[in-house]
């Protein structure tokens, strides 16, 4: 892991008192104040909300420049790594930190089919789960459960890398047997000889007794968005997965948390908001300048799903690769979606509209993604488990990073009292 640096200290003046705060900068000159002695030194704590502008955590993975729309995994940039690696690669490169040489992508890859299958008594819980249920409650209950057939796992070993293992191979068996089951149809079974994309889309879309063979430029068109949503620093869900590891929880258990809080609409959850968004807007005849006009006013509570982001204030690169993957993939599979053509026109109004204009909301990674996974075929529901299949390889490598940390913390943070000041309890007779 790269150090940060300290150089220098802020001072800071308090109740007439001035104390000295050390300064850390990043490898990429971002610079913050630490405050961890605060509290001590003056009685004084913090306060954040929605942690805008309080880092909690430094870490080597992955480097953000939302001015610039910069997006690189442990140096390598978005782009390059979307046209010209494999997810697997991608995944041991967040989780270990350096691109694996061809030796060790052949164990890494050779490990993972071997783990694809999940425990047959697993697969008695999808019965449990109403055909009607959400494939991402299913997948995070799915995930946490890994950890009663893995006991092992409870020691939360951060070299322990048979856990990551199961875990990147398992994940994609339980999202296609959840799809499965809740069409009714019987669950197929890896094929072990495919690579990691095109077994998913193998045990996602193959039936019973009818060859399959999946379409290279569909496996390619999922390998790419499975590298976009790969990493994201501290988000919302990537927080959430080291929050809950920081107490020591196993791995099953934090990246099922992480799954959780990816499901919201305001996260990961969004790219099946936008698609219910763009689909309202068809029904009403495809009004999309009333609809911005309701966006804007601000009583309307509606938000344009798919744009803006606490990070990015320019166009996010991965939005970039996304549009111009649907604009080749749509013809190619001979899909005619009018709901591409409302996002385009939706998108247009808001580059250039003074109210998104001057707040900076371009489009995030889930305005166009939902229409890439409809394309192909995937139901609206399935979209966020899309994007949390992409996303395990930053909550794992997130997770091992901060367990490997010898000054690691239980993250705990701590609040501003706004309640009652001590008083008397009051018998149940005489309130
Ligand atoms: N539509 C309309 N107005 C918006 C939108 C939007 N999508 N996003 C932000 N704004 C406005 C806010 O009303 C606010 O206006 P104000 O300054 O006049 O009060 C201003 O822009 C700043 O917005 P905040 O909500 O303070 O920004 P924050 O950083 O807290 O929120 C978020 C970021 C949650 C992503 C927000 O932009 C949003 O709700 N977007 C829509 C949901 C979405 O697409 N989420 C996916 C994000 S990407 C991801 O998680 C994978």
């Amino acid at each position: 892991m790269v150090a940060a640096t300290m150089a220098d200290t802020a001072k800071l003046t308090l109740d007439g008192k001035e104390i000295e705060l050390p300064i850390i900068v990043g490898t990429e000159n971002e610079k913050a104040i630490d405050i961890s002695s605060l509290r001590a030194k003056t009685g004084y704590i913090t306060i954040d909300e929605g942690f805008k502008n309080t880092g909690s955590c430094t870490s080597s993975i992955t480097f953000l420049n939302g001015e610039e729309g910069v997006l690189r995994y442990r140096g390598y940039a978005i782009e390059d790594l979307a046209e010209k690696a494999e997810f697997l690669e991608v995944a041991y490169l967040i989780i270990y930190g350096t691109l694996p040489t061809e030796e060790v992508y052949t164990k890494f890859k050779t490990d993972i089919r071997r783990h694809s299958i999940i425990h047959e008594d697993m697969k008695h819980f999808f019965n449990g789960f109403p055909s009607s249920g959400h494939p991402m409650s299913i997948l995070s209950s799915m995930v946490c459960a890994l950890s009663t057939y893995y006991p092992d796992s409870m020691d939360a070993d951060p070299d322990d890398e048979m856990q990551i293992t199961r875990l990147l191979s398992k994940i994609r068996t339980i999202v296609a047997f959840g799809y499965k089951k809740s069409i009714g149809h019987p669950v197929i079974y890896p094929r072990n000889d495919l690579s990691y994309c095109a077994n998913f889309l193998h045990m996602m879309f193959a039936v019973p007794a009818e060859p399959y063979e999946p379409d290279p430029k569909v496996v390619k068109a999922i390998n790419t968005l499975l590298i976009l949503h790969a990493d994201h620093e501290q988000n919302c869900s990537t927080a959430t997965v080291r929050l809950v590891g920081s107490s020591g929880a196993n791995l099953y258990a934090a990246v099922s948390a992480g799954i959780l809080a990816l499901w919201g609409p305001l996260h990961g959850g969004a790219n099946q908001a936008v698609i219910e968004m763009l689909e309202e807007i068809q029904a009403s005849g495809g009004d999309y300048k009333g609809f911005m006009e309701k966006v804007k006013d601000k009583s309307s509570g509606v938000r344009l799903m798919g744009f803006g982001h606490r990070v990015y204030k320019s166009y996010d690169p991965r939005a970039k690769v996304l549009k111009d993957m649907a604009d080749d993939l749509l013809p190619y599979l001979k899909v005619n979606d009018p709901l591409l053509d409302i996002a385009t026109q939706l998108e247009k109004i808001a580059l250039e509209d003074p109210y998104f204009v001057e707040r900076n909301l371009y489009p995030n990674v889930d305005f166009y993604s939902g229409i890439v996974y409809r394309a192909l075929g995937l139901p609206i529901d399935m979209f966020t488990v899309m994007f949390a299949l992409g996303r395990l390889p930053g909550w794992i490598g997130q997770w091992r990073e901060m367990m490997k940390d010898p000054g690691k913390k239980i993250g705990r943070p701590r609040q501003v009292y706004t309640g009652e000041n001590a008083r008397e309890f009051v018998p149940l007779n005489k309130r």
